[in-house]
């Protein structure tokens, strides 16, 4: 599994898997032991420090608590290092518990307090550096306007690209060049691996919900974040001390559905790729936020991003009460949040997800956002169709005989 020329379908079936022959196992292991036998105090001891320092445990000592090492959470993390051409990645018991240990890796030890987070961001992520829980200060800006916002207090810079829930793509090394020498975050959570590895293009860290596409069946909240191994320690020192590690289980059903990651988002783009196009041309819809249809820079499609993704959101002509039915009437998508899965959903970012994001950066009343899942999209249009025809708000001239 070490070749460098192998494939990413490959890769995802195969990495994080290097032991189980050794251990006589073709399926994945799941080791749910909440503490685990010493040999002797010294060994033990040892392997402790190891941990805590954020690196492995030691042969002779083993994992000693769960909280610091689980095998099962080490091997998918060690496949989706992989899948993000990353030295290692570190596991988290959520995508915000990820985003919470990585601002407090990069703020924690250098005693650096700014936060420079470019908009827009998931509402949980906005939320959670705005009101400075952490200790931050957070400089909201542009992509635009990093290199003129970076400080000498600077200790990270957030970005998403695609965007939640706008779909806005940001060129990452054009940030990474405005940084300074600053760390740069991507969440990754929309593009997932197979359509795009920020450090590629210099991000330093790469964090996913992986709640969303990399479980993809909609039965595990986790985060990751995939970085160099120095990034890793320090993560791991922070997982270790707040308790963020993610279950066993949830580890591997993550780990086994990577393996279907790759198929997954090819099917489900190609499926959102149709609903888009067909959304572009409803009279209903007054603007298809989706790479490609939009004014999105265009030139990072095919360099920075390999394809559109899967998630789609538009702008109805009916505003906020469109919205309202329209997400009422679906009958095969279903109104939730979250995103990612084999199934489709739709919710409405300004009241849900993005709800405590600063009314003046908050999205259009009028957004709803569409997660295409793996069905047939003609079902999928059929059912949008409906939808968005249940209960069209009265035109201007019918409210005025009205
Ligand atoms: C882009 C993005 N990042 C991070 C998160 C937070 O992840 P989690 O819900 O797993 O904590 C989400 C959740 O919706 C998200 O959409």
């Amino acid at each position: 599994m070490d070749s460098p020329w192998l494939q990413l379908d490959t890769v995802a079936v195969h990495a994080g898997r290097e032991d189980l022959a050794g251990l006589g196992v073709h399926a994945l292991p799941i080791d749910l032991s909440s503490t685990n036998p010493l040999p002797d105090i010294e060994s033990g001891g040892l392997s402790y420090e190891a941990m805590a320092s954020g690196g492995a445990p030691t042969a002779e000592g083993g994992a000693v608590y769960a909280r610091l090492w689980n095998p099962t959470v080490a091997r998918f993390e060690a496949a989706l290092a992989r899948l993000e051409h990353a030295e290692e990645a570190v596991a988290f018991a959520s995508g915000m518990a990820a985003m919470t240990a990585a601002v407090l890796a990069a703020t924690g030890e250098t005693g650096r307090r700014h936060v420079l987070a470019v908009r827009p961001l998931y509402g949980g992520t906005d939320h959670l550096l705005s009101t400075g829980l952490l200790g931050t200060e957070t400089t909201f800006c542009a992509a635009a306007d990093v290199a003129a916002s970076v400080r000498p207090d600077t200790a990270l810079i957030v970005l998403e690209t695609p965007a939640n829930p706008t779909l806005e793509l940001v060129d990452i090394r054009a940030v990474v060049e405005a940084a300074q020498g600053v760390p740069v975050l991507v969440d990754n959570t929309f593009a997932t691996p197979v359509l795009q590895n920020p450090i590629d293009c210099g991000a330093s860290l790469v964090l996913h919900s992986a709640t969303k596409y990399l479980g993809g069946h909609g039965d595990v909240v986790a985060g990751v974040v995939a970085c160099g191994s120095e990034t890793a320690a320090a993560l791991r020192r922070v997982r270790a001390v707040t308790g963020a590690l993610l279950h066993p289980l949830g580890a591997y059903l993550l780990h086994r559905g990577l393996a279907t990651l790759p198929l997954r988002v090819r099917a489900q783009q190609s499926g959102a790729q149709r609903v888009a196009a067909w959304l572009a041309t409803h009279p209903d819809v007054a603007r298809v936020h989706y790479p490609g249809l939009g004014g999105d820079p265009q030139e990072l499609l095919g360099s920075q991003m390999k394809g559109t993704g899967a998630m789609i959101s538009v702008d109805l002509r009916g505003g906020y009460e469109h919205a309202r039915s329209t997400t009422s009437a679906v009958g095969l998508f279903t109104h939730a949040v979250s995103l990612g899965g084999v199934d489709s959903l739709i919710q409405h970012p300004a009241a849900l997800t993005h709800r405590p994001v600063a009314a003046d950066a908050r999205p259009a009343d009028s957004l709803v956002r569409l997660s295409i899942g793996l069905e047939a999209p003609d079902d999928l249009i059929a059912d949008l169709d409906r939808a968005l025809a249940a209960r069209r708000p009265a035109a201007p001239a019918d409210a005025l005989r009205a």
